[in-house]
């Protein structure tokens, strides 16, 4: 699925980009050389990062435990 029109940021890759630290869109859209434009992808951008990342905190990788 897309998240980012203007972009065409793919779900997986906003996922993949909270998994590996980023914190907020603006953080996942610049792990994939891009920054947000008209905005309106940004509240379901941020609810996928909070989602993996409440995912990894409630079931954190073996190393980090
Ligand atoms: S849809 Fe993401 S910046 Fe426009």
């Amino acid at each position: 699925m897309i998240v980012c029109v203007c972009n065409a940021i793919r779900e997986s890759q906003v996922r993949e980009a909270a998994r590996t630290g980023a914190r907020s869109p603006a953080q996942a859209y610049a792990r994939c050389g891009k920054k947000a434009k008209c905005g309106s992808c940004l509240p379901f951008a941020r609810a996928i990062i909070d989602e993996e990342r409440a995912a990894i905190a409630a079931n954190p990788p073996a190393a980090a435990a």
